[in-house]
């Protein structure tokens, strides 16, 4: 088979209003960036020409500017999911401009295949290498590429040459069979391959390729603040302390990290920490802090969903694929973030908290109960199977306007039920076998801000003799006091509560 090779103008012609797009890669690695630009372009001429012009977009995960930005600057979105950060999308949908369903990242791809979330009109799929009979390698993130192009009634190639075709071969492309016929999925170690190297597809369902040379855009991480340092070192302590009681075995356990400079810090801190054992991980978004352990020999092996790094670590990858290509593997979301892996493998997860309560409930998504952040990614998927769940948060932000820790969530996103672990600069609070108000005081006293602590204590004593001291009055005081005077610490707690009625 011989393929049309054709412009991004001329791929964007062939989507058509209303039609929902399932775009491959996990972050900014391997999205699709030229087709959707072109896209964004063909939309603001659409609507200029007094035409309405919006898709539907599937991702696997937040994408780079090139997608969700172009797309959202250009009103062209009707809907998207599962997760997104960036900051013109994330205004558009605050705005309500654009819908957005905010899911847990290993369920979309099931969920798409039950039916419950409408076609996919056209995959557009980023790769580094395509045969004549449909043979797609992907590039450096995989997302829920595999259950795009199969129910894609037709698939457009952004043949992308900066990632090398040497990566074939890292990927590990396998979709679950649907229940009643599912089976257990067999991972039974980070590194097992279970799945096929390339995505198989009829050719003739690629419909164009598009030529490309653009790398994925990922900033490297700022210097280390630090706040950002002591809430690293408080998990590489507290991990190191829990396997010496016996709590995590001494070959210790894989670990998956969230994204971001809280995260860098964990593992660059857990690298360190010579107590540790060297690590497997098995998670999402493998990022720079990976690249120099596996070089130290700290991090022997990673599962993960894409490569989240910055030019100068995805040179070096690149550069020493031999060293590289037996630890890594890069898998679909639906299996780097599946339940059963995670429960099973006994994963110690880490994600980051917006603000936390004192009873051990976590908002990881929204900002003062209303405005979309990011979304909830996969801190779901991990945390409610984990062996060993953590949240990790500086303990206040805007310099201390806003207390992190606060009597009530003002959205809820992981339950006290799911939760074992908080850690912020202060400490570590242990949630494990506590009752409520054996957690408030874990919380107050260990890790959340001392101006904040005063405070907490007196919401706690508002109810006595509850199960959870909770003052229904005031369970969002702190968040009020921030709406109207800009500052949590200026909260009325009033007059006591009671637990009679
Ligand atoms: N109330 C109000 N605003 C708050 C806040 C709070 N309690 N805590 C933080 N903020 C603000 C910060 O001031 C900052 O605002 P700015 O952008 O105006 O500076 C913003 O929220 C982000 O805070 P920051 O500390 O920079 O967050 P981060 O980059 O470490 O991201 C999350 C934190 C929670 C948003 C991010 O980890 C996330 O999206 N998590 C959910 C998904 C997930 O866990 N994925 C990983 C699974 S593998």
């Amino acid at each position: 088979m011989s393929y049309k090779f054709i412009s991004a103008e001329e791929a964007a012609k062939l989507i058509q209003n209303g039609d929902n797009i399932g775009f491959s890669g996990f972050t900014a690695a391997g999205s699709p960036k030229a087709v959707s630009e072109a896209l964004a372009k063909r939309a603001v001429e659409e609507h200029q020409a007094g035409r309405p012009f919006k898709v539907g977009v599937f991702t696997g995960a937040s994408t780079s500017d090139h997608l969700d930005g172009a797309l959202a600057r250009a009103n062209a979105i009707k809907f998207r999911t599962p997760y997104q950060s960036n900051k013109d999308l994330r205004a558009a949908l605050n705005k309500g401009e654009a819908a957005y369903f905010d899911y847990h990242l290993s369920q979309l791809a099931q969920d798409i295949r039950y039916g419950f979330l409408g076609d996919i009109d056209v995959a557009v799929i980023e790769a580094c290498d395509v045969t004549p009979e449909g043979e797609i390698t992907l590039t450096s993130g995989v997302g829920n590429s595999p259950t795009y192009v199969r129910l894609a009634k037709k698939i457009i190639i952004e043949l992308n040459s900066y990632h090398p075709k040497t990566l074939r071969g890292i990927h590990d492309l396998y979709e679950p069979a649907d229940p009643p016929l599912r089976r257990e999925i067999p991972i039974y170690k980070p590194s097992d391959r279970i799945g096929v190297p390339t995505l198989k597809v009829d050719p003739a369902k690629i419909v164009g390729i598009v030529e490309t040379h653009v790398s994925d855009g990922v900033a490297p991480f700022s210097p280390l603040d630090e706040v950002t340092m002591r809430i690293g070192q408080n998990v590489a302590d507290f991990l190191a302390a829990e396997m010496k009681a016996g709590r995590i075995p001494s070959t210790f356990l894989p670990i998956q990290s969230g994204v971001g400079n809280i995260a860098n810090a964990v593992l660059g801190c857990l690298g360190e920490n010579e107590e540790v054992p060297p690590f497997e991980m098995y998670t999402e978004v493998i990022q720079d802090a990976v690249v120099g352990l596996m070089e130290k020999g700290r991090c022997k092996f990673a599962s993960g969903c894409s490569l989240t790094l910055s030019e100068k670590a995805m040179q070096e990858v690149y550069a020493h694929m031999d060293f590289f290509r037996d630890k890594v593997v890069l898998r679909p979301q639906e299996l780097s973030n599946n339940p059963e892996i995670v429960r099973r493998l006994g994963l110690i997860t880490i994600n980051t908290a917006i603000e936390a309560d004192i009873f051990g409930n976590i908002n990881s998504t929204h900002i003062m109960g209303k405005k979309m952040m990011n979304g909830i990614g996969g801190s779901g998927d991990f945390t409610r199977n984990a062996y060993l769940s953590i949240f990790t948060t500086p303990s206040e932000a805007k310099g201390g306007l806003i207390s992190s820790i606060v009597p009530m969530v003002s959205h809820l996103d992981h339950s006290e039920h799911s939760v074992k672990v908080i850690i912020t600069e202060y400490g570590v609070a242990d949630l494990r076998g506590k009752s409520p108000i054996q957690r408030a005081n874990e919380i107050i006293e260990k890790v959340a801000h001392p101006d904040y602590r005063p405070l907490l204590r007196d919401y706690i004593k508002m109810t006595q003799g509850c199960h959870t001291p909770e003052c229904l009055q005031k369970a969002l005081s702190f968040h009020i006091a921030f709406e109207k005077e800009g500052d949590m610490r200026k909260a009325d707690l009033g007059t006591p509560c009671s637990c009679e009625k």
